[in-house]
C-alpha cells in the first residue's frame, strides 16, 4: 500500500511466464525485486510491542530472589533483561536494551569491555561504583552514568546495602550489523588509576571547562551526570515554558552539545501536576523509567498505567503521551533512545500534534 497515491505499487499478477521467470531467477540466486513488498510499504510497522515491567510486582522482587541464585562472577553480571513480548530475543526495542542489575555489598561484577555502548541508571542503595577506565563513578540515587563503547567497567558494591540500577545498552543494533566484540580485563581486579569525581570536575561544569586543546571526537568525557543538576534544570525550564504538560531536557556531552553515546541519547521529563503531554511520534524506539511519581502514557492505543521504578517499552513510530494522575506533585521520567543512530544517517522523523489534538 501507497497512501497518498493511487498509482498501483508492486502488483505484477501471477502470470505463468512472470511464475516461471521467478523460479528461474530463484535458482540462479537472483530474487525479482517486485517480491520485496518491505521496499513499498509506507512506514515501518514496530515489532516491539508497548509493555510496562512493574518495579514493585516484578523488578525489585526478582532481583531480589536472584539475589540466592547467581554469584555475579560465575555469572559475569547479576542482571535480568526485559525481554519485549512482541521480538522473541534478547532486546527490550528493536535497538535498545533494558535490564535491571543488582549487586550485593561485597561483590565486584567483574571488568570486562565490549563495542557495545551502555549506561546505567540508580534505582535503589546508593554509594556503590562503576569504574570506567580506572575512574570510580559513585552511583547516588538517579545518577547517570555512562559506560561508553569499548571502555574497561567493573561494579564494585563496598557499601553495606544492595544496589539495584536500570542498564541501557544497544546490544540490539550492535547485535544487528554483527559488530558484537567483547574482552575480559586481563587481571582479576581493574585498577583505580584515576581519581574519584575526576570527569566531574573537568567536564560537569557546565559553563565553563579547564582551558586547553578542545576535543570533538570519542565518547563524552562527562561519565556522572547526578539527579540533582537534571532535577534543578527542569523544574526552572517548567517555570518557563507552560506550553505543554511537562518539559524535557537532554543529557549531552559537554564538548560536543550531542547526545551522550553515539548511539544512545538520554533525557529526563517533568510532567506538570495533572498534566497531559501533546501527542508526538518519533521512529526512534525509547526505554522509559520513572523516576517519581504516578500516570500514564498513552501509547497507540494502549493505556500503561506507571508508578515510581516502573520501565517501559516504547515502540518507534507510535503517537505517545504521557499523563501525570498526581493533581499535586509533579512527575519525573528518565527515557533512553536510539535516536543518534537515526540521525547519523539522516533518517530521523518527529511529528507533534496540533495543539489541543
Ligand atoms: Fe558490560
Amino acid at each position: 500500500m501507497n497512501i497518498g497515491s493511487s498509482r498501483p505499487v508492486a502488483q505484477v499478477g501471477n502470470d505463468p511466464k512472470l511464475v516461471a521467470f521467478s523460479q528461474a531467477a530463484h535458482r540462479s540466486g537472483l530474487m525479482p525485486g517486485w517480491e520485496f513488498q518491505g521496499g513499498v510499504s509506507d512506514a515501518p510497522v514496530p515489532a516491539e510491542q508497548a509493555y510496562r515491567w512493574s518495579w514493585a510486582e516484578v523488578l525489585r522482587p526478582m532481583m531480589v530472589k536472584a539475589y540466592d541464585v547467581v554469584d555475579p562472577v560465575k555469572a559475569e553480571r547479576r542482571n535480568l533483561i526485559m525481554a519485549n513480548p512482541g521480538l522473541g530475543r534478547a532486546a527490550t526495542t528493536q535497538t535498545l536494551i533494558a535490564a535491571i542489575q543488582g549487586v550485593l555489598p561485597g561483590e565486584i561484577a567483574p571488568a570486562h569491555r565490549h563495542t557495545a555502548g551502555a549506561l546505567r541508571f540508580m534505582i535503589e542503595g546508593r554509594g556503590a561504583a562503576t569504574v570506567v577506565d580506572g575512574e570510580p563513578c559513585y552511583m547516588e540515587p538517579a545518577s547517570l552514568i555512562l559506560t561508553p563503547q569499548w571502555c574497561w567497567h567493573d561494579h564494585a558494591n563496598e557499601t553495606d546495602q544492595p544496589v539495584i540500577w536500570l542498564d541501557v545498552l544497544d546490544v540490539p543494533f550492535i547485535m544487528g550489523i554483527n559488530q558484537w566484540f567483547w574482552e575480559p580485563f586481563p587481571h582479576e581486579i581493574q585498577p583505580r588509576s584515576r581519581p574519584r569525581g575526576e570527569n566531574l570536575t573537568l567536564f560537569g561544569a557546565g559553563i565553563v571547562r579547564p582551558a586547553g586543546p578542545r576535543v570533538h571526537d570519542g565518547p563524552s568525557p562527562l561519565l556522572v551526570y547526578p539527579w540533582d543538576r537534571a532535577e534543578t534544570a527542569l523544574t526552572e525550564l517548567a517555570d518557563l515554558d507552560t506550553r505543554d504538560g511537562g518539559v524535557t531536557v537532554e543529557y549531552n556531552n559537554p564538548v560536543t552539545g550531542g547526545p551522550v553515546l553515539p548511539t544512545i541519547a538520554c533525557f529526563a521529563h517533568r510532567l506538570r501536576p495533572g498534566g497531559l503531554t501533546r501527542a508526538r511520534r518519533t521512529n526512534s524506539s525509547a526505554i522509559l523509567h520513572v523516576v517519581r511519581g504516578r500516570g500514564r502514557t498513552i501509547v497507540g492505543d494502549q493505556k500503561l498505567e506507571w508508578e515510581t521504578g516502573d520501565c517501559l517499552a516504547i515502540p518507534h513510530w507510535t503517537w505517545v503521551q504521557h499523563e501525570n494522575r498526581s493533581a499535586t506533585e509533579p512527575a519525573f521520567l528518565f527515557s533512553a533512545t536510539d535516536t543518534p543512530i537515526l540521525e547519523a544517517f539522516g533518517i530521523y522523523r518527529e511529528e507533534l500534534a496540533r495543539a489541543g489534538a
